[in-house]
């Protein structure tokens, strides 16, 4: 079953692996490779997983035929992720035949669902480690250096990471992710997260807004606040002061005017007018929301348990739109979940007009294995009309970007620099504060990446939008 997510930056991260680190080859005196699959709190693991590596004399290399230590950092939220995962470990087999000393471990929400399972279907891997295990690594390694297979599954009620300085190896300098807290308390009956990633937890807010204090410090210039429910973030130490997640944003929105703030995700049933007025009041809190919808129909949310309803949904979105007229809003849909009727996927079809999303990601349903759905319902929709749903999904969507996309032209927007265009040495690429991205001419002004500009817009297509500097 084809998947597809329309946000092909995205989709290019898949499987990255990082940017050699160039230290000291008396201090760094083994070599570490990972890749990172999945969603961007598994690429934000990856640099906390760095740093402890670097703690142990591994620097990084981009080659793994080059490496002691190969990793993998594993999504298990559809079927396709965790075949890719799978497929990789085939590549890295030859290699570790030639080269018995190299140790290969797998890591993140695979490792965490098939737990030492693993070692027995994949006879190639040395270490099984979970989202809340990393800490454990050098002792894993150890062990199997030993030749003796290692496994640490563990959840825990209280990893954070908190005082993890994460090691941004494959960074562009400017933007950059930071955990927010880890877990997820929702029990959506379609999702694998919160038996691999286990209870819901806040990090400690005052480290939250260091790392990012420290960020700007180094020249960047955009934090991402990440979590799988940002809005019910809510830290309450022992001796200090409540924050909520308004109360974060605005803590982080204060570190400086010239850093901009986003954050992902958003659940519709916890984002708050709080949290919709912060935004509006701060310029560099970026006004955009990724709210996924997941479907249009009151039954079928129901059934994948996502406690609001279609009337709920629309009226956040009607919400958002009052309080902060020009916020960019993008959404995730599910095609074909359990006895989903034709009638119910015109109701995902008419909430995502009414939405006017800037942006979906879209998927069909994928029977996790161990999730409420798998106990409770049958998986009874046909992949091929599973299939068409999602296209009539797709085609959609294109439209309402291609349409939105359009009525930016003739805008002029504050664009933050991020990179050379990948398509033309000669262009620019950054994005503006509704999360789209534009592309312009260098010309002759001596710009660097980091800098603000603003961007009048000529033309789109349905996912970019090109202009000139004004
Ligand atoms: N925490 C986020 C999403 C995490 S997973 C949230 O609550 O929105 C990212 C997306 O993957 C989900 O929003 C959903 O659209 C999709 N997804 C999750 N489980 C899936 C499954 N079993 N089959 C198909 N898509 C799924
Ligand atoms: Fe999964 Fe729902 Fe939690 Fe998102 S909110 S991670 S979809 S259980
Ligand atoms: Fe995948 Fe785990 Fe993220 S299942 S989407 S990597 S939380």
């Amino acid at each position: 079953m084809a998947e597809v997510l329309q946000k092909v930056v995205d989709e290019e991260r898949q499987g990255e692996a990082y940017e050699p680190f160039v230290g000291d080859p008396n201090v760094f005196n083994k070599k570490f490779y990972i890749e990172s699959y999945g969603c961007q709190m598994n690429f934000s693991d990856s640099e906390i997983v760095a740093s402890i590596l670097h703690n142990e004399g591994f620097g990084a290399t981009r080659n793994f035929e080059d490496a002691n230590l190969v990793l993998l950092n594993t999504c298990s939220i559809r079927e396709k992720a965790e075949q890719t995962v799978r497929n990789r470990l085939q590549a890295f087999r030859k290699v570790k035949e030639s080269k018995p000393g190299m140790l290969i471990g797998v890591l993140g929400c695979m490792a965490e669902r098939l737990k030492a399972k693993f070692l027995e279907e994949e006879k190639l891997v040395d270490i099984v480690v979970g989202p809340d295990a990393y800490r454990t690594l050098p002792g894993l390694i150890t062990e199997a250096e030993g030749g003796q297979k290692s496994v640490n599954v563990l959840l825990s009620r209280e990893e954070t990471y908190a005082d993890i300085s994460p090691v941004r190896l494959d960074s562009n300098g400017v933007t950059a992710f930071v955990s927010i807290m880890r877990g997820c308390n929702n029990m959506c009956t379609f999702c694998v997260v919160p038996f691999t990633r286990g209870r819901e937890r806040s990090r400690d807010a005052e480290s939250i807004v260091n790392e990012c204090k420290d960020l700007f410090n180094r020249g960047y210039k955009e934090v991402t606040l990440l979590g799988q429910n940002v809005d019910s973030y809510y830290h309450s130490p022992m001796d200090g002061e409540v924050t909520n997640f308004a109360q974060l944003l605005e803590k982080v929105a204060l570190v400086s005017p010239l850093l901009r703030v986003r954050f992902s995700t958003s659940h519709p049933k916890d984002i708050t007018d709080d949290v919709l007025h912060t935004m509006a009041k701060y310029h560099n809190i970026c006004k955009y929301i990724h709210l996924p919808v997941q479907s249009g129909n009151t039954r079928i949310l129901q059934l994948m348990n996502r406690t609001y309803t279609r009337e709920w949904y629309l009226n956040k979105v009607k919400r958002i739109r009052e309080i902060m007229p020009d916020c960019g809003l993008s959404t995730d849909v599910i095609s074909g979940f359990c006895t989903e009727t034709e009638e119910e996927h015109r109701d995902t079809l008419s909430v995502m007009e009414l939405s006017r999303f800037d942006m979906s990601y879209m998927f069909s349903y994928s029977e996790r294995p161990g999730t409420l759905a798998e106990r409770r319902y049958e998986d009874d929709v046909p992949e091929d009309v599973k299939k068409r749903r999602l296209e009539e999904i797709i085609k959609l969507q294109n439209q309402l970007s291609k349409e939105n996309y359009q009525q930016d032209i003739g805008n002029t927007f504050e664009v933050l620099i991020e990179a050379t265009s990948k398509r033309s040495e000669q262009h620019w690429s950054g994005r503006n504060t509704q999360n789209k991205v534009i592309v312009f001419p260098k010309g002759e002004r001596n710009l660097r990446k980091g800098d603000y500009v603003h961007v009048k817009v000529s033309s789109a297509t349905s996912a970019t939008l090109l202009g000139e500097m004004i």
